[in-house]
């Protein structure tokens, strides 16, 4: 089955064709990261708009660079939530009425979802020449196995999830304030740093010394005894350090920082940016390596944008691998938003018959459809 997929959740506007939800065929993206970069993060109005204009384009260059034409095309599938509703509504009905026009068979994807599903895609160009016999069979040579653990962590979303198989979703743990994500983009701001914030900050920390100690210890919030994370704390202990220097005090630093480096006129922007980076990285780990060790999975699952942080999956991997427990993660361009992930969760519900209908509506606070832990 090949299927178009189109991503519209946010500021990216994706399409893809992909085959037997693994294939990459093509896989297109318009970024309007540069427009939303001078607001220091996204504006809804201006992205939709942004979406309107580039959906259609995306679309044709994602066939182009497929070398196919609309007759290859078996079904077509769209992003409906989570996300801005109006950026939603342009990915939405743009596959609705392409479906309608073509009569194909088509479904709305929850974004989440695919994240999830970006770890079953082959890197594009990889051999495929172990393909099973029957293509369409769920199960794959290299695919995730089940059970597993994922660490859901996008720019809205951290999440720990049980996925004992297929299709079922167990909340073990969630963020009680910021996302991740969010963390990283509103300190990178603070910081001066621009939008998207994950990438910059750990351009920023990549910077830095790794020989010299980090005179910035910043807080965990390890919430003991759940699942769940906190990022909001870490987030003002930033802003304090930087509000602090800028008043040219170093009152508000001193609280977090360690053997005076924090004067009003040295804040080291990559100190400070590795020393938060650490932080997160550290809550994230730790509670994944220890759920893991509890459910007893063999493979972790990253998934969304922070999946792209490469502090994130050297720790990891790193504590992971003495448990004989193995890390997968996407390729960075398939942990950010992108239409293959769309096409290859598309394909794992077609395949079982599933459609929407072409009243489906955008859902813009749409979660994984979490079931209740066994
Ligand atoms: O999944 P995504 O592309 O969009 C949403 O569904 O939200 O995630 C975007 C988030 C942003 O907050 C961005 O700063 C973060 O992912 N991100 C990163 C990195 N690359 C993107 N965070 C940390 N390190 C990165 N390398
Ligand atoms: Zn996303």
């Amino acid at each position: 089955m090949r299927i178009l997929a189109i991503e519209s959740s946010c500021d990216e506007t994706g399409a893809a064709v992909i085959e037997h939800g693994r294939i990459i065929r093509s896989n297109v993206v318009a970024s309007q990261a540069s427009i939303h970069e001078q607001y220091g993060g996204v504006v809804p109005e201006v992205a939709s708009r942004h979406q309107l204009s580039a959906l259609i384009p995306v679309v044709e260059a994602a066939l182009r660079e497929a070398a196919v034409g609309w007759d290859a095309i078996d079904a077509i599938a769209a992003t409906y939530g989570p996300g801005l509703a109006g950026s939603l509504l342009v990915g939405l009905t743009g596959g609705k009425a392409l479906a309608l026009a073509r009569g194909l068979p088509f479904i709305g994807v929850n974004h989440l979802e695919a994240h999830i599903y970006a770890n079953w895609l082959r890197p594009q160009g990889a051999d495929v020449s172990d393909i099973p016999a029957d293509p369409e069979s769920v199960t794959w040579p290299g695919d995730p196995t089940f059970p597993l653990l994922a660490l859901v962590i996008s720019g809205a979303h951290s999440e720990l999830v049980s996925i004992p198989r297929h299709g079922r979703y167990e909340l073990l743990g969630q963020t009680r304030d910021d996302a991740a994500g969010e963390a990283f983009d509103k300190v990178a701001r603070v910081m001066g740093l621009g939008y998207p914030g994950g990438p910059a900050i750990q351009r920023a920390a990549e910077a830095r010394d790794p020989s010299r100690k980090n005179p910035f210890r910043l807080p965990r919030a390890w919430l003991k005894d759940t699942w769940d994370f906190s990022f909001s704390g870490l987030k003002t202990a930033v802003l304090q350090l930087v509000e602090g220097a800028e008043r040219g005090a170093d009152a508000g630093a001193s609280r977090y920082a360690r053997e005076g480096a924090a004067q009003s006129d040295d804040l080291s922007i990559p100190d400070l940016a590795a020393a938060f980076q650490d932080a997160v990285v550290d809550v994230l780990a730790t509670k994944t390596v220890r759920a893991a060790q509890s459910l007893g999975v063999s493979q972790v699952l990253l998934a969304g944008g922070v999946a792209a942080n490469l502090a994130l999956r050297e720790r990891l991997s790193h504590d992971l691998a003495p448990l004989g427990i193995a890390l997968r993660f996407p390729p960075v361009a398939l942990c950010t938003d992108n239409a293959a992930m769309i096409g290859a969760a598309a394909w794992f519900h077609l395949r079982l018959g599933e459609r929407s209908g072409l009243d489906l509506d955008v859902r813009p606070g749409l979660q994984l459809p979490f079931a209740t832990p066994a």
